[in-house]
């Protein structure tokens, strides 16, 4: 493009807006390579593909292999279970492999991986792994799953740190149509039993142990403790994180626990990836919902695949040179779709770093982009409220002049931070993609195209192409500040929960007759038509954005003897975006009679035990009661007033609205 047309696109994507809200125009740079043409071009594409659903998404898939095509691009037949390209047949490791060394790619870098133990003065381990190395690796594991007795539709769960056999382990099991399900490195015993035994896993993949924040994490003692009450789990498989180098105290106990490097020496690194109907399960991922059971979320094959492929290329503008770096774990979703699948599908090359931001000190992140020439770099607000508060002198130390382009995800991000981020670490030059989305959504929903879409700090923009979305109330009626709701199906939308398709129903469709998936979020339209992510609005906190239900923490209370009753509430947390605040009432025999620090000390330890350290509360505060109305229902609203130090709202609905001074007082002496 000439630079008259260039600036044409840039000046018309600046007209038309109606707010004075600090409008963001797409870089030159963006415009002369991108894939769309200014918002106009994102509009006209936006239009078609929704008009043309299957037109688009079908084009989309058609850029990846499949082994046998599609008879019908959506089956609506059974919403709210859809079906997306009925009878084709893929497979999403061989499109992530296979199909990029056939177009050339085999020499590539696939994964550049960085450990986090750095020696005093010298580097710390790195490892590049091309696309054909990747490939046989994959391959071997796969053969080492099979010699397990593992076959197409078993479940296994993954235990692991951020290492690239973690994304092996995930990739191997897609080729073989093995079903994985991932838990969170972070995650207690208990929480990994619950998700074997929920998923009937036959095996758990794990590793000795882990780098984080300068400590070693035994992972294996905790898959030990999990399995020993699973009794689906045959198998336990241990990769070593130091080759040769076993933790000691790792135990493997016969007939059960086997060392994949025993296992697979001399196992061939030729392995067929099974061609699979792209409505078969691909993986099963927990999360948090609003009562004390996570979810199982399933996700497809095809669909699933598509999305990821789809959303990574427009959404990070993804190209052949670029480094990709998301710094989510891949126990989350977002490392799922933007560590592993999305990145190979586009043949990118793709980083992952072993552990914390802080180790050995606060410049790591910057140091790890500027010795990899990182060219997107896409974390959560959580983290770039840390940076802020450790301060810009850290970035300055290092170059980032590789980075062209920067991502948030996973809570809404606030004014404050987005401009920190686009001043200090994308030097005011490369754009900000504010991405909503979540678990059951499998990509990208929400969120600027770079190079098409002006943006504005704080608002995820516009909708991706051929996502539906509304804002609205209660009945369902448009309104500008309501709950986020999406009319027509998308690829990577989630298969439904596992074990219970009717909890599917009711957490995500019942809520306007049937008409529009509910994600559980809040909106604002502005007036240019842009979407403001408020937060949720059922009961799940974004700690750091990471999901946890209140009832999963009230489930947890509940089961120490001197505990009669308790509510968790969200409260505005500076760094971690939301904390969680729990009130607790204490059994008539114990009220007055325990040591309450010691007590909360307890519960936190339950906490640990039970979900993990990330979900503990930030306080437990012991309370005579709780406020509830007339019919028992508790007024949560009033414990997030209390805890954000507000006017209390209306009492008068409340059984006995004294209670609300009560709690207060505690809460201010407790607090004191
Ligand atoms: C929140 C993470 C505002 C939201 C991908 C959603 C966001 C939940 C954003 C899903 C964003 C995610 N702006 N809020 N850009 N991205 N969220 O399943 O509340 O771990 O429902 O998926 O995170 O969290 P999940």
């Amino acid at each position: 493009m000439s630079t008259e047309e260039i600036d044409d696109v840039r000046k018309a994507s600046a007209e038309g807006f109606a707010s004075a809200d600090q409008i963001f125009h797409p870089s030159t740079d963006f415009v002369q390579k991108a894939r769309v043409q200014g918002l106009d071009g994102y509009r006209a594409l936006y239009e078609r593909s929704i008009q043309d659903l299957d037109g688009f998404w079908g084009d989309e898939a058609s850029q990846l292999h499949w082994f046998e095509r599609w008879s019908a691009v959506l089956d609506e037949s059974r919403k709210p279970f859809f079906r997306w390209f009925v009878d084709g047949k893929t497979n999403i490791a061989y499109n992530c492999l296979d199909a990029q060394i056939a177009k050339g790619l085999g020499d590539k870098t696939a994964i550049v991986y960085e450990a986090e133990p750095t020696e005093a003065g010298s580097a710390s381990e790195i490892r590049k792994i091309t696309y054909r190395e990747l490939l046989s690796e994959v391959c071997r594991f796969a053969n080492v799953l099979k010699g397990l007795g593992l076959k197409k539709g078993d479940t296994v769960a993954i235990y692991m740190p951020m290492v690239p056999e973690l994304a092996i382990a995930v990739l191997a099991c897609a080729r073989i149509g093995v079903i994985h399900s991932v838990v969170f490195g972070g995650f207690s015993a208990e929480a990994i039993r619950d998700r074997v035994n929920d998923a009937s896993s036959k095996a758990v993949i794990t590793m000795d142990g882990g780098y984080r924040r300068g400590k070693f994490l035994a992972l294996k003692q905790t898959v030990d403790e999990a399995v020993a009450e699973c009794p689906s789990c045959a198998h336990v498989l241990v990769l070593e994180r130091h080759s040769g180098k076993p933790d000691p105290s790792c135990q493997m106990k016969p007939g059960r626990d086997v060392w994949y490097h025993e296992a697979a020496s001399g196992v061939s690194s030729e392995c067929p990836a099974e061609a699979l109907e792209s409505n078969e399960m691909l993986f099963l991922l927990y999360t948090s919902g609003s009562t004390g059971k996570p979810k199982g979320i399933m996700h497809s094959v095809g669909g699933y695949m598509v999305h990821a492929y789809t959303t990574n290329k427009y959404s990070f503008d993804l190209r052949g040179d670029d480094l990709f770096w998301c710094t989510a774990d891949v126990g989350w979703v977002t490392g799922h779709t933007y560590v592993v699948y999305g990145p190979l599908l586009n043949g990118a090359s793709v980083l992952m770093y072993e552990g914390a931001p802080d180790a050995p000190d606060f410049g790591r992140f910057w140091k790890i982009i500027q010795d990899h020439k990182v060219t997107i770099f896409y974390t959560a607000p959580t983290a770039i409220r840390a940076f802020m508060k450790w301060g810009d002198d850290w970035l300055k130390k290092h170059d980032l002049s590789s980075l062209r382009l920067l991502g948030s995800v996973g809570e809404p991000i606030n004014p404050e931070a987005w401009l920190w981020f686009h001043k200090n670490v994308g030097a005011e030059r490369c754009p900000i993609v504010d991405t909503w989305w979540q678990t059951e959504t499998g990509g990208h929903m929400i969120t600027p195209i770079p190079g098409c879409t002006p943006t504005k700090p704080g608002s995820a923009t516009l909708p991706f192409f051929g996502i539906d979305a509304a804002v609205l109330d209660e009945h369902g009626n448009e309104t500008d500040h309501g709950i986020l709701a999406i009319r027509k199906p998308w690829p990577g939308i989630t298969q439904g929960i596992f074990g219970d398709p009717q909890r599917y129903i009711d957490t995500y469709w019942n809520r306007w007759g049937g008409q529009y998936y509910f994600p559980g979020d809040g909106a604002i339209r502005d007036k240019d038509g842009y979407l403001w992510i408020t937060g949720r609005v059922d009961d799940v906190v974004n700690v750091s954005g990471h999901r946890i239900g209140t009832a999963e923490l009230e489930a947890v209370f509940i089961e120490h003897e001197a505990v009669a009753e308790s509510a968790v509430v969200g409260v505005k947390h500076e760094l971690k975006g939301q904390g969680l605040m729990a009130f607790v009432i204490l059994k008539s025999a114990f009220a007055g009679k325990v040591d309450e620090t010691d007590l909360a000390k307890k519960l936190n330890a339950m906490v640990d035990a039970k979900i993990g350290k990330f979900a503990r509360p930030e306080r437990i505060v012991f309370v005579p009661d709780l406020p509830k109305t007339r019919s028992g229902k508790i007024m949560r609203r009033l414990l997030r007033d209390i805890s954000e130090g507000r006017e209390l709202g209306n009492v008068t609905t409340l059984a006995d609205p004294s209670v609300v001074e009560a709690i207060r007082t505690k809460f201010q002496s407790a607090k004191a």
